[in-house]
């Protein structure tokens, strides 16, 4: 038989569109194929009757038997009479040797790459869930997105711009969203910002990469949160930055160790609205020290802005860009969570002298971002539509923030306590139980509930064991549902 999570796995993986063009059976069979291959279902295990399965995948038995037959053709099923298909009992299949077969492909990818190139893929990169499920987090609400009124602009953008969108558009971003963003982070960040330090990238992840590489060599030091941001710690150290940890605590970094520290130290990165994972706001002493610290050391800040459109508790802080009169800021802001992430667009406003060299530096990465997608969110800001949807947005986020954090009070409270944040689309809680973060963590995911341990976001990997939860994207039943899953989930696995 299949778990819940295993059998959702198989459905989700029918219902992904990007499967949309395989047979049933084929899909089924790879579903099957990625459980094995994953170690979710080990050597020996059961799996269901044809005729059962094909009843809760609502397909008919041939599907499920043609897929049984393929993975029973590639031996990944061993399937005997009169007691059902099985896992094959293959030395390959054990987690272990897959392991060794992963530190294998590791160590013989070596010789073929770069220091650079090797660091790079050592990293693991950041994967990002293809079909969130919760807490996943950093994930906004995409089903309410207004998707008619998103294609009806980008309908006009077609007919005023014609074939001229279909060219190639300045690396710097087109003139009119550039000049829609500065007029955003100077009205709602506090920004001192102008159309032509802007420069449209397709994330923060891109823009974080290429700070990385344009402003340092390897070996600059630079400090960065501890805990902090696995997308930025791993762009800096595939770089190979040595990047040195400062603890945060609820007024965000710590900077007497950065003020008192005579080494030469090349910037500091932040994500001063909400840190990440913490949730805690840089104060505003803190941001003014180092911007007078960055100004005299000749050092950058690199400010990672990714969530501050979500703001529930009081105002939300100006960037440190707009209060930086030494332009040693530089402002990374993103549309993945204030938008949809499969847009692709971020930007970065910039000190003057970094302008050029930046737009040049990623002509050599992807020449531009693409250019009607710029246009039709141009369309958006312009027409006050991307106002009007973070003003949605946040009151639906403010809501299910409040739920979670009731929720975990309810059925959590003898396993965590929650720390509430003020903005952000997800909350870390920390564990006050006698299980280890890896087992709460293992044991979420058995029952489909995904967490993102709070330890290894730490530098030494030791911190105080907790996870973050991602709430946005869930309403308030499938939060209800989720949380009644993993108190279940933690029950259990306290014995
Ligand atoms: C702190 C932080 N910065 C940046 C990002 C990534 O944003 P983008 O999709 O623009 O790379 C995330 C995504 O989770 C994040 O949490």
């Amino acid at each position: 038989m299949f778990r819940h999570s295993q059998l959702e796995s198989v459905k989700a993986s029918l219902a992904h569109p990007a499967h949309a063009a395989m047979p049933l059976h084929a899909r089924i069979q790879r579903a099957i194929r990625q459980l094995i291959l994953d170690g979710t279902l080990g050597p020996g295990k059961p799996l269901p009757a044809s005729r059962a399965l094909a009843r809760s995948l609502g397909v008919s038995r041939d599907t499920v038997e043609s897929a049984y037959a393929r993975l029973h053709a590639e031996s990944f099923i061993e399937r005997r009479v009169g007691s059902g298909s099985f896992v094959a009992e293959m030395p390959e299949f054990t987690p272990g040797h897959r392991r060794s077969m992963r530190d294998a492909l590791l160590r013989n990818q070596a010789p073929n790459l770069s220091r650079r190139g090797n660091a790079m893929f050592r990293s693991g990169g950041v994967s990002e869930m293809l079909l969130p499920r919760p807490f996943a987090h950093g994930v906004p609400e995409t089903r309410s997105f207004p998707l008619a009124l998103w294609e009806r602009l980008e309908r006009q953008v077609l007919k005023e711009a014609g074939t001229q969108a279909l060219l190639h558009g300045d690396p710097q971003g087109t003139p009119a969203l550039r000049r829609a963003i500065a007029d955003y982070v100077n009205l709602e960040r506090g920004a001192r910002a102008t159309a032509d330090r802007v420069l449209v990238l397709t994330s923060s992840q891109q823009a974080m990469t290429l700070c990385a590489n344009m402003l340092f060599d390897p070996g600059d030091r630079i400090i960065i949160e501890d805990p902090a941001y696995y997308g930025a710690r791993k762009a800096f150290d595939a770089a190979g930055l040595d990047c040195v940890p400062v603890r945060v605590d609820r007024q965000g970094i710590v900077i007497e160790q950065i003020m008192d520290d005579p080494r030469p130290t090349k910037a500091v990165f932040l994500t001063p609205s909400h840190q990440f994972p913490t949730g805690a706001t840089l104060s505003l002493d803190r941001r003014l020290a180092l911007i007078e610290w960055a100004s005299r050391n000749q050092a950058w800040i690199i400010e990672d802005d990714y969530d501050s459109e979500f703001h529930y508790a009081g105002k939300p802080t100006a960037c440190v860009q707009g209060l930086d009169p030494y332009d040693r800021t530089i402002y990374i802001g993103t549309f993945t969570k204030s938008l949809f992430p499969g847009l692709r667009i971020g930007y970065v406003v910039l000190p003057p002298q970094l302008v050029k060299p930046m737009a040049v530096a990623r002509t050599l990465l992807d020449g531009h971002t693409a250019s009607i997608a710029q246009l039709t969110l141009a369309r958006f800001m312009e027409g006050g539509h991307f106002g009007a949807h973070v003003r949605t947005m946040r009151g639906v986020y403010s809501r299910r923030l409040g739920v979670l954090a009731e929720l975990v009070r309810t059925h959590l409270s003898e396993f965590v306590e929650p720390r509430v944040p003020v903005g952000g689309l997800q909350m870390p809680c920390v564990l006050i139980c006698d299980l280890s973060e890896r087992v709460a963590i293992d044991a979420a995911r058995r029952v489909g509930v995904e967490l993102l341990g709070l330890s290894a976001l730490h530098a030494d990997g030791d911190g105080r064991p907790g996870f973050l939860m991602g709430f946005a994207a869930y309403t308030p039943d499938e939060l209800e549902v989720a949380v009644r899953k993993l108190a279940k989930a933690l029950r259990t696995a306290t014995g």
